[in-house]
């Protein structure tokens, strides 16, 4: 069972509230989480990742990664990501025809969040394929059906690891092994989640954010079309879209490490608490017309890369890539439209990450 906190404040409060951990070993048993929740042992290291655990780990963890997604270093990505976003629609021009999510809007921060890491690039489809099973997990049989992928998948960044002790490169995962064999600053497990949540936030949030924004642009043509006639206005067009589309829709379990009221609301020890970003993102009380697309709405506090001490660390990130996937893409191909009906587009069945299954448009 858990709480959904739906109102803007409330879910700020939420997001900030220290008395709400992420660890579940901060407000529960070892039994009684294990009585709510079971977890394979396969997948018990990934339980040290830093979203997963509250401070001193979180701090430390956070630490030893920050300063590679600064808003500098991130901006030093502009040309690759310029050249990256180009060729795809190279590739994709003589058909007239775009698959945006699987050929545009998921090899952008597949192909940077993998460079970064220093994921072979003829590997990265792969990977998507499992990290994708691992945020797809939304029961129990889910998670069974899915050991044997998740088993390749660790196998896999076990084995990058070893490479990468033997033979370091310029790369975030040489250097995170580097921090590993200097002491104790992040044990093998902590080292194994770490690389695992950022493969997986590093593309599995973004992608949807250019192909649900992209959607937005096309449903509303009058927006799109100042977009194109001003392209200044892109940077402030992408936090509506962040904020319009919300692709973490859920923000992660919070547990209640005491007891706690919510909007009134009774918590008790131990209970789970979401805090539901795509409804504050929409609450009418913080935005005028929450409902409206205004790519240049003045005041816009969203929560779609969360808040406090989680604050999404790859927020600089995801936001130049979508600028700059959104820009070229409206620039290269003024006639860009739906190919199907608005009908028979599909969203994906997960109750955190909000995206559609595919974006069929033509130019
Ligand atoms: C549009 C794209 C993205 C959205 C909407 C998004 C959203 C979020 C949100 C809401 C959180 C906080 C969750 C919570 O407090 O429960 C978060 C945390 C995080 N995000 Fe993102 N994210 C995006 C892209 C990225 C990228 C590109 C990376 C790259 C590495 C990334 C890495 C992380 C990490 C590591 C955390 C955990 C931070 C911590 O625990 O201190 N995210 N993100």
């Amino acid at each position: 069972m858990a709480w959904l906190v739906t109102r803007y404040d409330d879910v700020v409060g939420v997001l900030r509230d220290q008395r709400l951990a992420k660890n579940p070993l901060s407000a529960r048993s070892a039994a009684e989480h294990a009585k709510e929740q079971w977890i394979p042992a396969l997948l018990k290291p990934l339980a040290r990742n830093m979203l997963d655990l509250d401070a001193p780990d979180h701090t430390r963890l956070r630490a030893l990664v920050q300063q590679a997604f600064t808003l500098r270093l991130i901006e030093q990505l502009r040309p690759r990501v310029e050249t990256l976003t180009d060729e795809l629609l190279t590739k994709a021009q003589r058909d007239g025809r775009i698959e945006l999510l699987s050929q545009y809007a998921l090899p952008v921060p597949l192909t940077i969040i993998g460079e970064l890491l220093g994921i072979p690039r003829q590997d990265q489809q792969l990977f998507h394929r499992w990290s994708n099973r691992l945020v797809s997990l939304a029961s129990t049989t889910d998670l069974i059906r899915a050991l044997p992928a998740l088993w390749f998948f660790l196998r896999y960044i076990r084995k990058l690891i070893a490479q990468r002790r033997a033979e370091p490169r310029n790369d975030l995962v040489s250097a995170l092994v580097q921090a590993e064999q200097a002491g104790d600053r992040l044990s093998e497990d902590e080292l194994l989640a770490m690389i695992v949540l950022l493969l997986i936030a590093g593309h599995e949030t973004t992608v949807n954010l250019i192909a649900s924004g992209t959607l937005a642009l096309l449903q509303h043509p009058e927006q799109c079309e100042r977009l194109r006639s001003d392209p200044a206005l892109i940077k402030s067009a992408v936090e509506e879209l962040v904020r319009y589309v919300s692709p973490v829709e859920l923000a992660t379990e919070r547990y209640a490490c005491a007891e706690l009221t919510i909007a009134g609301m009774t918590i008790r020890r131990g209970e789970l608490v979401l805090g539901v970003i795509g409804s504050a993102n929409r609450d009418e009380t913080h935005f005028p017309a929450p409902d409206t697309l205004d790519l240049a709405r003045s005041t816009n506090r969203h929560v779609a890369f969360g808040l406090g001490a989680h604050f999404c660390l790859g927020a600089p990130l995801a936001r130049l890539e979508a600028q700059i996937a959104i820009t070229t893409l409206l620039d290269r191909w003024p006639n860009l439209r739906l190919a199907v009906p608005p009908t028979a587009l599909r969203w994906r069945k997960n109750a955190f990450l909000r995206g559609l299954q595919a974006l069929p448009l033509s130019f």
